[in-house]
């Protein structure tokens, strides 16, 4: 027998800083349907994710919250994974960054292109987003504001390894030039204009933190995240074989034939993954797909926009395939969507309750009472019957076209269109009117006969994408839950089958009061939030501050402002953005640690004339007590300046 075709597609591997999000379920839901659509229609497959765990970020996230970052790690881990579970996401491989499996090859990786040449020892200086963990040139970022995440970022310094990006700036031009690489299109001019401003050699080692992988020649330094994650699609395979450790999968599945990306991540993996691979020599992948964004009120979703939609919350309110079947039918591939409840209920309420939902029922209901509940065999053909057929037996070949193209939506609004042909089909054909004459009988039959063989042809064609459903359908239908793509391609099949009627497969959603419900639901959720205590070290982005609502005189009565004196400054032991001040307040002295290390040098902060808050809560920054909070203006580059007046020390402001 001839070896099946392999086909390997990864999502990128997420963060585990935090719950994940409906954006992330997203990207996982479309490789997972077509990871299903790939095994149903004959490949053998590798469909890999996983958990990018290190770096600063998890580091202070451990930190804040008190444990080690492999504990935290290792607590929202569990939590993706049970959400997979729920999802019933199909992944063959879940990676982890921290596994001693990809750790010791992100050294093996390292070391080869240090032995290439193409890694060397110096300094950066430079633009560097925590958030993102992305330092940036100055033409990248404007006003001082990462260009991802829009958050502000601080000049950073220090010693570091780089990598010889730049030495594949003409390689990589081909690669994207070649147009088969990097999709969609936009992608690719956007790609070729960064590669056109002149590549930067990208630093790839940290020596600041220390939760991230040993460089294997120099432990001062944690490979730097972008190396270590872009690494797992192939440090998963076997890649690179150690000590005789089997790489069976490298061979097998790479190169991967796609990796699915948001549109944030397009510039680590068609350039910096390709040129990694360039420098280790070994194959490229075939295929970087870029897809939008889920945004929610023209923006990212952010846990202090109190916005953030919950997949598991949706999916015990309306179901796993209704939740899937909205993300692949809603958004179209590559291109940013909003997601409202409002567009959402009625996407599932539509083309899940009335489309599909009613002619299963109406489907079986009526094998029930004209033909006590036997599919009838086939019957001659009349009127609508042949475009019927045409249409069901035709529509695989659409579904396979869409998605060779990633157009999942257009690939199930195929099959709806299978499923609102056959429910016009009953309209046309009026089987109760028929059931009235002795006549009407024997069409009735080949009616009945029609529309059930219809609706298995759709539970074939529906079974990547909600396979949960197809099997309830074949169920209703008295057929096995396991269908063959082949199925699809033939009609009349069923004969003599005893149909069972079962509860909805999609129950109706009455809108207006689902939308009501659930604004209630969320102004609830805000409250408990807001009741909840704010992150005080949170430095507030711009755009947040100017959004806050407004507050009564008597809030802002409670806060005490007191002009002072920086007698001394020193760097905080444990973290590089916070500087430890001593404060003259009038007659006493104040510890107050703000985070501004990477805009001023301890030295020329002392004899600074200051505005400090002087009746906030003490606090524990990186175990050192921080008393009080130094104000602080962001001029128009982004950098800090401190908010003073000339008074003496120790005044009130206000
Ligand atoms: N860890 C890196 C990826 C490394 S891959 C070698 C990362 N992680 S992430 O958790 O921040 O994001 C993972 C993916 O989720 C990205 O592709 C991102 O685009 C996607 N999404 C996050 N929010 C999203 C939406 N609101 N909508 C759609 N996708 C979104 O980046």
């Amino acid at each position: 027998m001839a070896e099946k075709k392999t086909f390997y597609i990864s999502t990128p591997i997420y963060y585990p800083s935090d719950k994940l999000h409906i954006g992330h379920t997203y990207c996982t839901v479309m490789a997972d349907s077509m990871a299903r659509f790939k095994r149903f229609t004959g490949y053998d497959v590798m469909f890999l994710t996983g958990t990018d765990e290190h770096g600063q970020k998890i580091q202070k996230k451990a930190d804040a919250k008190g444990v080690t970052p492999q504990q935290y790690v290792d607590d929202v881990v569990a939590g993706i994974k049970d959400l997979w579970k729920t999802m019933e996401i199909s992944y063959d491989d879940f990676i982890r960054t921290t596994e001693p499996r990809h750790i010791k090859r992100v050294q093996e990786i390292f070391k080869k292109m240090y032995d290439k040449g193409d890694i060397y020892l110096g300094a950066y200086e430079g633009w560097y987003c925590t958030d993102c963990e992305a330092f940036w040139t100055d033409t990248q970022c404007k006003d001082g504001i990462c260009p991802d995440c829009g958050r502000p970022i601080n000049r950073a310094k220090e010693e570091a390894y780089f990598f010889k990006l730049s030495k594949y700036e003409d390689q990589l031009r081909e690669l994207l030039k070649g147009g088969e690489f990097l999709q969609p299109e936009s992608r690719v001019n956007e790609m070729l204009g960064f590669i056109d401003q002149g590549l930067e050699d990208l630093c790839i080692s940290r020596t600041s933190f220390n939760w991230g992988i040993p460089v294997p020649i120099n432990d001062k330094h944690v490979i730097y995240v972008w190396l270590d994650a872009l690494s797992n699609y192939i440090t998963a395979l076997g890649y690179p074989s150690i000590d005789g450790e089997s790489d069976d999968k490298y061979k097998k599945y790479w190169p991967c034939d796609f990796h699915l990306v948001g549109k944030e991540i397009v510039r680590f993996h068609s350039i910096i993954w390709p040129a990694m691979l360039m420098s280790i020599e070994a194959p490229l992948p075939k295929h970087v797909l870029g897809h939008g964004w889920l945004l929610i009120d023209g923006g990212k979703m952010s846990k202090s926009k109190g916005n953030v939609v919950d997949p598991v919350f949706l999916i015990n309110r309306y179901g796993v395939d209704a939740l899937k079947y909205f993300l692949l039918r809603e958004y179209t591939f590559g291109q940013d969507g909003a997601f409202t409840n409002e567009v959402m209920l009625k996407r599932m309420n539509y083309d899940l309750a009335n489309d599909l939902g009613n002619l299963v029922s109406r489907t079986v209901s009526m094998i029930e009472k004209y033909n006590g509940g036997i599919i009838p065999g086939a019957g001659p053909e009349e009127g609508p019957d042949a475009e019927l057929k045409a249409l069901a037996v035709s529509t695989w070949e659409k579904v396979e076209k869409e998605m060779d193209k990633f157009s999942f939506s257009t690939a199930l609004e195929n099959i709806w269109i299978l499923i609102r042909r056959a429910n016009k089909y009953v309209d046309e054909t009026a089987p109760w009117v028929l059931a009235k004459s002795e006549e009407g009988k024997a069409r009735l039959s080949t009616v009945l006969h029609n529309l059930a063989d219809s609706l298995r042809v759709v539970s074939v064609l529906i079974y990547p994408f909600m396979h949960t459903t197809a099997a309830e359908m074949r169920k209703q239908l008295g057929i096995g839950a396991e269908p063959q793509w082949d199925d699809a391609k033939v009609f009349d099949v069923l004969n003599g089958e005893k149909v069972e009627k079962g509860a909805p497969i999609f129950p109706r959603i009455d809108i207006e009061k689902e939308l009501a419900e659930l604004e209630a639901m969320k102004q609830e959720a805000m409250k408990a939030a807001q009741a909840a205590a704010p992150a005080p070290e949170k430095k507030e982005e711009k755009k947040e501050a100017e959004e806050k609502a407004p507050i009564e005189f008597e809030d802002f009565a409670k806060i005490e402002l007191k002009t002072g004196t920086i007698l001394s400054a020193e760097r905080h032991p444990k973290a590089d953005k916070l500087l430890v001040f001593q404060v003259q307040i009038g007659e006493e002295t104040r510890q107050i640690i703000s985070g501004v290390a990477g805009t001023f040098s301890p030295e020329e902060c002392v004899g600074q004339n200051v505005i400090a808050v002087t009746n906030l809560k003490p606090r524990k920054l990186r175990g050192l007590e921080s008393n009080g909070m130094l104000l602080f203006a962001t001029d128009k580059e982004g950098k800090f300046v401190f908010a003073e007046t000339k008074t003496d020390s120790g005044c009130i402001v206000g």
